[in-house]
């Protein structure tokens, strides 16, 4: 059923069978300084309520470019974007980043960095200082709530960008590898804690991530995307029980999933390879 004839059905009340986020068809092209790059080609999957989804796929197939989309960051593509059914433009009060790059702010602490989405929410300081406590220890800061990001580590800085992000409580969470920075210990803790928020809250989920093993520990389904142009090539349904605990990792079930991801994968990587090693050599063209 279309989303919009499921609001239809529903009535005014809640849209119960539209998704919470349904990307419809969406292709964007870049102008750069050697012609224009297809960085997305009608991509379209949909999104369930409280579902945890990860985007997997090599180095520049547009994983990042479509989070952007989402966020509201980047225009002028083809396509729809829809939340709860609604078609969207630009950024959207319900969905909430963490990115790829550092994005802390360097004038403010630890605190009043995760404090801020509270700030511009009018909350007053004490309640906003005492919530942003919880984030920071949650995200294992505790102790460093007075330090500047310049004073700490770039894992610790990206902590503290998570911990704003979750202080916005937004109902779409888009983390864009948000552990990249990080040490496989911290990383796997971090990977637990920030599942066990996403269960206890249902939060509609979407992660970037290279690691095939941590897509398939966290999610849902996993969207394997294609090199370049960056298309959807195969939807992963990960149907292993829950909650799931680092003793899944040991299972051949879980074993399973990650060889036919990475089976996928080894396949566009080698394209990404081969066409960036070749590029330097390559004569022009015959035909
Ligand atoms: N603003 C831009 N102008 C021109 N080209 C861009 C722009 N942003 C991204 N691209 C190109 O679009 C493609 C997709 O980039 P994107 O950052 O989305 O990839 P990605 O999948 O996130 O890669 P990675 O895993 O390395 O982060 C790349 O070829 C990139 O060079
Ligand atoms: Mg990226």
């Amino acid at each position: 059923m279309r989303a919009d004839a499921a609001l239809r059905v529903a009535g005014k009340g809640e849209a119960v069978d539209a998704a919470a986020l349904m990307i419809e068809g969406v292709t964007k092209r870049f102008a750069t300084a050697d012609g224009p790059i297809v960085a997305l080609e009608h991509v379209s999957f949909s999104v369930r309520q409280g579902e945890f989804l990860t985007l997997i796929g090599p180095s520049g197939c547009g994983k990042s470019t479509l989070f952007n989309i989402v966020g509201g960051l980047l225009g002028g593509y083809d396509g729809r974007v829809l939340v709860d059914g609604r078609a969207i433009a630009g950024s959207h009060r319900a969905i909430g980043m963490v990115f790829q790059e550092e994005s802390t702010f360097p004038w403010r602490t630890t605190l009043d960095n995760v404090a801020f989405p509270l700030e511009t929410a009018g909350v007053g300081k004490a309640e906003r200082h005492a919530r942003a406590r919880e984030l920071i220890k949650l995200v294992g800061l505790d102790g460093f709530e007075n330090r500047y990001p310049a004073e700490m580590s770039g894992g610790m800085r990206q902590r503290t960008a998570i911990a704003r992000t979750l202080a916005f409580e937004p109902r779409i969470l888009l983390m864009d590898e948000p552990f990249a920075a990080l040490d496989e210990q911290t990383r796997l803790l971090l990977g637990d804690k920030l599942l066990q928020i996403q269960q206890a809250l249902r939060q509609t989920t979407l992660l970037i991530t290279h690691n095939i093993a941590e897509a398939v520990q966290l999610s849902d389904r996993v969207v394997v995307m294609t090199f370049r142009p960056g298309r959807v090539k195969r939807i992963v349904e990960i149907d292993l029980p829950r909650p799931r605990t680092s003793e899944i990792v040991s299972s051949a079930a879980f074993g399973q999933y990650v060889a036919s991801i990475w089976n996928d994968l080894r396949e566009e990587a080698s394209q990404g390879l081969s066409e960036s090693e070749a590029a330097p050599l390559r004569r022009p063209s015959h035909h």
